[in-house]
């Protein structure tokens, strides 16, 4: 069947095998590319807090809930997480450091720290909406060398490091290869984002970015969890995804499995990303200058 001209190519493929390089992941899912030992503790540690989370989610309604702020909740399985993620990589690497959302940064040896959301999705979660994810990032020297970003109730498993290549492991395919999409053409694109809610703020500057860019483009997803968007574009199912106000835990690992998958990461001016910037553009290359202009003119 004849591609239609846009559409992405190839984007997933085997990995590239290497040698002196941990192959087995967790027993719960062989990894068939390979994995370094910080990759395997991250994705064990993500496998332990999903437990809980999967739990919690199914007795969601439950759950007792109290606001952080408005439309920002914290419930027990964000706390029960991020203490099962920061239990699990303590044990394996006592001397880094960490900054989980929940529980602020503990400091480490100064060279290398985690970056941890337990829960991005916390409103689809207390909604019962089944997309949310765990997000752990690290940090080496002020670089973001490993990511992973775990779906649980779809079992999805994003994992990237720098330099080696971004993968997913699903319960159906073994640790394929993640390439963002080919298109150009922003009026093919499906762009995400994130919209600011009752919370945030900065409503009279994202609207009208918000409105140019469904002029311009196929369309919007808001998902509500901005590690799966990264994911996402990452994946080649989106093909942009821009947000204003994101923390680092919301960015630390999606932007390495962008880098990884052959994307780029600026802000949405294009000038690069700085870990915790005011705003932040995902793309592929080929349409990033388009997508810098549309949200640049509005
Ligand atoms: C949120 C999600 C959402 C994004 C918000 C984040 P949380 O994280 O990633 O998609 O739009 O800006 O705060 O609160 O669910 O961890
Ligand atoms: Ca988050
Ligand atoms: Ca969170």
């Amino acid at each position: 069947m004849a591609r239609a001209p846009d559409h992405p190519v190839a984007r997933i493929g085997r990995a590239p095998l290497s040698s002196g390089r941990e192959r087995s992941g967790p027993p719960e899912r062989r990894s068939l590319a390979p994995r370094s030992a910080t990759v395997t503790v991250m994705i064990r540690a993500a496998f332990a807090a999903a437990k809980s989370l999967k739990r919690d989610f199914g007795e969601v309604e439950h759950l007792q809930v109290s606001e952080k702020g408005p439309g920002d909740f914290v419930s027990h399985a964000d706390l029960r997480a991020e203490r099962t993620l920061r239990t699990e990589l303590a044990r394996v690497r006592p001397e880094y450091g960490f900054l989980g959302e929940e529980g602020g940064e503990t400091r480490g040896d100064g060279r290398n720290r985690w970056i941890v959301d337990p829960l991005d999705g916390t409103t689809n979660f207390l909604h019962g909406v089944p997309h949310f994810a765990i997000s752990i990032g690290l940090e080496r020297e002020g670089e973001i060398v490993a990511g992973v970003v775990y779906q649980p109730i779809s079992d999805e498993l994003f994992w990237a490091e720098k330099g080696s290549g971004a993968f997913i492991d699903t319960p159906n395919a073994r640790s394929r290869r993640l390439r963002v999409s080919g298109r150009k053409d922003p009026a093919r694109a499906l762009v995400a984002t994130g919209i600011p809610n009752v919370g945030k703020g900065g409503h009279d500057t994202y609207l009208p970015k918000l409105g140019a860019v469904t002029k311009r483009t196929a369309g919007i997803r808001r998902w509500g969890a901005a590690s799966l968007d990264f994911a996402f574009v990452a994946a080649g199912r989106y093909d942009a995804f821009f947000e204003f106000g994101l923390a680092p835990w919301d960015v630390a690992a999606g932007m390495l499995l962008v880098r990884e998958a052959g994307g780029t990461i600026t802000d949405v001016a294009g000038s690069p990303y700085v870990l915790g910037g005011p705003s932040i553009l995902a793309s592929n290359f080929g349409l990033r200058e388009s997508m810098i202009e549309i949200l640049g003119g509005a």
